[in-house]
This record gives structure tokens, C-alpha cells and sequence, in this order.
């Protein structure tokens, strides 16, 4: 697949997650870094300006897409929401006419407003998406068991079926009828 696949980051979950998914798609990683992050109190002041659904800048940002010619966004949800630097990537990059797929990373599995927040703003920019999907990162619970690095690029390996499946539709019927005796 000539695929991209870009993340933000807070705490590691969604790197690892994407790591699994690259290696199961040979798709290219990029992770955006949030200027505001690198700042004193950088948390807090990233999760707040997720609340008031403010954008931020990014530390030397590629938001080259041309080259790829399917996207797959994958970002952390907090209080509800997609971060920052996410949705900074989709207000600058081309993503007019491009087959994209959005992945919420939460300690639950149920984002469906960030999701539709997501796919809101990537319609509004022109892109196609065609599909989404969910993976557990860590549970925002001191006493809750952390998922070790391999489990979290497994889930990514388990996502690459689904995302494989909405950008090649096709390839799956080709394959059932390549299969049916005449
Ligand atoms: C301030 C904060 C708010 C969060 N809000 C949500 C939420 O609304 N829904 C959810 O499923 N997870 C929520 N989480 C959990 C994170 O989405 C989860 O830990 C995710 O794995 C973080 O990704 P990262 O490790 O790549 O930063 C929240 C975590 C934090 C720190």
C-alpha cells in the first residue's frame, strides 16, 4: 500500500499502535510534534486548548500528502476530542480528492463524537474518508495496568485488516471472485 499514516503522540500509546500498523501495511510513519508540549506545563496546556477546540504549531511540519496516495490519521481523544496538532495536519496538508482513514486512540472505545468531529473537518477539506476505527491506549488511571509496547502494535497489526479492507474494497471482491469456480 502507498500509504501515510500520521499521528500525534502525548504519551507513546498511539506511536506504538501506528508502529504495528506500518509494519502490517509497509506504510510510512510521521509523527507531528505540538510546539505547545515542549513548553513549561506543556499537558496541561495541550489538553486545555483540546477543550476550547483551538489548533496549535507544529515543530517543522511536513504536511507534504502528494506523494501517498492513502491517508490514515491517528490521534489520542481527550475529554471527547481529537488533539491539536491533529487537526493543525488536517487545516494545512492537500487532502483534497484523498482517500483518508481516521483511528481514535482512547482508554475506552467508545469516541464516536471525535470521530465525527474528524471526519467533519476532513470533508470540509475536500478528502474522502473512508472508514474509522478505534484502538484502547492507556486507561487515564493511575492504578490501571499500562498495555506493554507489544500489545499496542498488535492492536495496530489487528487494525491493518480493516483499514486495508476500506481503502481496497475492491481487492476483497476481486479475490472472493478470483476464487469462485466459473
Ligand atoms: C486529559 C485526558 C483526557 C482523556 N480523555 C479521554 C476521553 O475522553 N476518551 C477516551 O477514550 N480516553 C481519554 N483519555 C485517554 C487517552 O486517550 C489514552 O490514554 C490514549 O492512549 C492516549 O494516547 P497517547 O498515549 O498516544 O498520548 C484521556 C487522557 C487524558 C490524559
Amino acid at each position: 500500500m502507498n500509504l501515510l499514516i500520521v499521528y500525534y503522540t502525548g504519551e507513546g500509546s498511539t506511536r506504538q499502535i501506528a508502529r504495528g500498523l506500518a509494519q502490517a501495511t509497509g506504510g510510512t510513519v510521521r509523527e507531528l510534534v505540538d510546539s505547545r508540549r515542549m513548553e513549561n506545563g506543556g499537558m496541561f496546556r495541550t489538553v486545555l486548548a483540546t477543550l476550547l477546540g483551538l489548533e496549535t504549531t507544529l515543530v517543522d511540519p511536513d504536511y507534504t500528502v502528494e506523494p501517498y496516495e492513502q491517508v490514515v490519521i491517528m490521534t489520542p481523544i481527550w475529554i471527547g476530542r481529537p488533539t491539536p496538532a491533529v487537526m493543525t495536519f488536517i487545516s494545512n496538508a492537500h487532502l483534497r480528492d484523498k482517500k483518508t482513514f481516521v483511528v481514535a486512540v482512547g482508554g475506552t472505545a467508545a469516541n464516536s463524537g471525535a470521530i465525527a468531529r474528524l471526519e467533519k473537518r476532513l470533508t470540509a477539506r475536500g478528502a474522502f474518508v473512508v472508514g474509522h476505527g478505534e484502538a484502547l491506549g492507556y486507561i487515564p488511571d493511575p492504578k490501571a495496568v499500562r498495555p506493554s509496547d507489544e500489545e499496542l502494535a498488535a492492536e495496530g497489526i489487528l487494525l491493518a485488516q480493516t483499514v486495508r479492507q476500506a481503502f481496497e474494497p475492491q481487492s476483497r471482491s476481486q479475490a472472493t471472485s478470483a476464487g469462485t469456480p466459473a
